[in-house]
């Protein structure tokens, strides 16, 4: 028997996002911190998930929210002390949950030492553990040598002055790429970022970026899209270079095989299933599972803008959730994440769901339906299990939007758009839909001011309005809430993990645009799984692949009609007679 089929902790697991600068403020300084988040430790507990992941609290210069980290075995100051790191993994394994970090080894702040080394002079030891690389003349001009795009705008190339060559940074300036193909960066990067945690204890990392450590050195020019611009999209340049199989599986030897941990490798620009198969195939000995980005996507236009699709087609939604949960079938060796929230991500509520009053909290369980019923490892990102939403569109972008990739997406906005008055609408109303910056919003705890996320008067980021309606305080309370039913569904995953966790997925009417039906099954068991993702009555049908007599195990409405689901409802059905299956973690 294949490995793939035997049980595994990170199988079984949910994992529950946290975000620290929203999540809950200890001392009253404005911004969330560590112990504010062990603080929290009994709400995730009874939620029901099992794993929490928290996103860089390293230090920080802070350019990309901890994304661009100065120490990896130092604590970002008003976030806490590496005191208070210790307790929060002590206080979570106390629980009976495990914990993740986030893993930032593509790029490190230009203020971590091994950069400052690396800029010190052309012949620092450590000059080559970044991509230095010397300027091209054209035309008598020095220019970088390439014309790729960063992820937030302008060249890959930074000028350094002093040293007069290039460094390359696929994010921010400020976030210098390091040189993989050193093995002693290697070897110094599993020490220090990797292995450091794993020995206190830490259950394994979300890993950022980890389809782009290895560079196609020839750094060949992307194909101009944009002539009003020097700068071009390069994605398909970005990642998957020809040595990143062979690194990620040294870091598997070298780290991960040694322990009893997971590995979640976020993996961008890759699309395809074969390219994703051999990522997370056990055989293969590299990820456990990869983070896609296909569903994430599936609202944004193309082009410089991205502009926000309202059209977006509930059948390639179907397609890719299949396509992900097709790694998870037990031939294929491999397993795979779900999700619809992160912190880079708007809230799925307000883009997959409706935020309109009338079918917010219906929407939020339909989508919290298809979430925690497929196999894979669901992700639910801090805020989500109280169908929180994006930011009201009365809020000015530039004012309130606080993420470097907003600022430059409204920059190039403005180049781009000039008096076009209507694309500029456009691309506001992108923003509005689709920044980062809506699950970054501080963390709605109750109904006092601020959400109860602080005792400060003023917040890092605007608390959403919307605090007064949607908070957990209020849904603790009610039988019918969101937060209720996401602890309901949890319950049953568990209860039914043969069918939930492990059963096959098969879908039904792939090309209805208004509603989702699946089958899950294990061996005589099944369990049918409607959605309606419109805000109108859509007519269903019991697929002749169900077997068994239908009995509603759960629905997001009091009362089911027969034939007709409400909008967006969700209900999911079993046979009457299936067994529970609790047993065996
Ligand atoms: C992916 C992270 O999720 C995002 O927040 C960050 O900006 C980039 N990687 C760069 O680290």
């Amino acid at each position: 028997m294949a490995n793939e089929t035997l049980p595994k902790w990170w199988k079984e697991a949910t994992v529950y996002q946290i975000y620290p600068a929203s999540f809950k403020d200890s001392n009253g300084d404005g911004l969330g911190d560590i112990p504010g988040i062990s603080s929290k430790l009994d709400y995730i507990r009874d939620l029901g998930v099992n794993v929490i992941w928290i996103c860089p609290f390293y230090k920080s210069p802070q350019y990309d929210m901890g994304y661009d980290i100065a120490d990896y075995q130092d604590v970002h100051a008003p976030y806490g002390s590496k005191a208070d790191v210790d307790a929060l993994i002590a206080g979570t394994h106390a629980r009976g949950m495990k914990i993740i970090f986030d893993l930032v080894v593509n790029h490190t702040s230009h203020e971590h030492a091994w950069f400052q080394e690396s800029r010190r002079s052309r012949d620092s030891p450590k000059r080559d553990w970044y991509m230095w690389r010397p300027a091209k003349v054209v035309d008598g001009k020095r220019v970088p040598p390439n014309n790729w795009r960063s992820n937030f705008g302008g060249s890959v190339w930074e000028w350094d002055e002093p040293t007069q060559e290039y460094y390359l940074h696929y994010f921010a300036v400020q976030q210098p790429d390091l040189n993989w193909e050193n093995p002693v960066v290697r070897k110094a990067v599993y020490a220090t970022a990797v292995n450091y945690w794993l020995d206190k204890g830490v259950d394994g990392f979300r890993i950022d970026t980890v389809n782009m450590y290895s560079k196609f050195l020839d750094f060949p020019d992307a194909a101009v899209v944009d002539p009003s611009t020097p700068w071009q999209p390069a994605d398909k340049y970005y990642s998957n270079g020809p040595r990143l199989h062979e690194f990620l599986k040294e870091m598997h030897r070298e780290c991960f095989s040694k322990y009893d941990v997971v590995s979640i490798g976020e993996c961008p620009n890759t699309p395809n299933f074969k390219d994703v198969l051999p990522f997370v195939s056990t055989q293969e000995k590299e990820l456990d599972m990869v983070i896609q980005f296909d569903l994430a996507s599936l609202d944004h236009g193309g082009g410089e803008l991205r502009l926000w699709r309202r059209d977006w087609k509930l059948h390639l939604f179907k397609a890719i959730t299949e396509d992900a949960q097709i790694l998870a079938i037990p031939e294929h060796d491999a397993w795979c994440t779900t999700y619809l929230e992160n912190h880079d991500q708007a809230r799925s509520v307000s883009r997959f769901g409706s935020d309109a009053p009338q079918f917010r909290v219906q929407s939020a369980k339909m989508l919290a339906t298809y979430l925690l019923t497929l196999s894979g490892t669901p992700i639910v990102y801090q805020g989500e299990e109280l169908g929180m939403v994006n930011m009201p569109r009365s809020w000015d972008v530039e004012k309130e939007y606080k993420d470097l990739n907003t600022v430059d997406y409204m920059r190039e906005l403005r180049r781009i758009a000039g008096d076009d008055k209507d694309m500029l609408e456009k691309g506001i109303y992108s923003a509005q839909m689709t920044a980062r910056d809506h699950s970054r919003t501080p963390m709605q705890w109750d109904s006092s001011p601020n959400a109860g996320f602080t005792t400060a008067k003023q917040t890092w980021m605007r608390v959403n309005d919307s605090f007064t309606e949607i908070n957990a305080a209020a849904q603790e309370q009610d039988g019918s809430s969101v937060l209720a039913f996401y602890r309901t569904l949890l319950k049953l995953r568990h209860t039914y993990k043969q069918l939930f966790i492990y059963g096959s997925f098969e879908l039904s009417e792939p090309d209805n645009e208004d509603t989702m039906t699946f089958i899950k099954r294990h061996e005589e068991d099944n369990a049918l799984v409607l959605l309606n993702f419109t805000k109108d009555d859509q007519p269903f049908v019991v697929p002749s692949r169900f077997k068994g007599r239908p009995e509603l195990l759960i629905s997001n409405l009091p009362t089911a009609q027969k034939h007709v689901l409400r909008p967006y409802e969700a209900r999911i059905y079993i046979n009457h007679d299936a067994k529970t299956m609790t047993n065996g973690v």
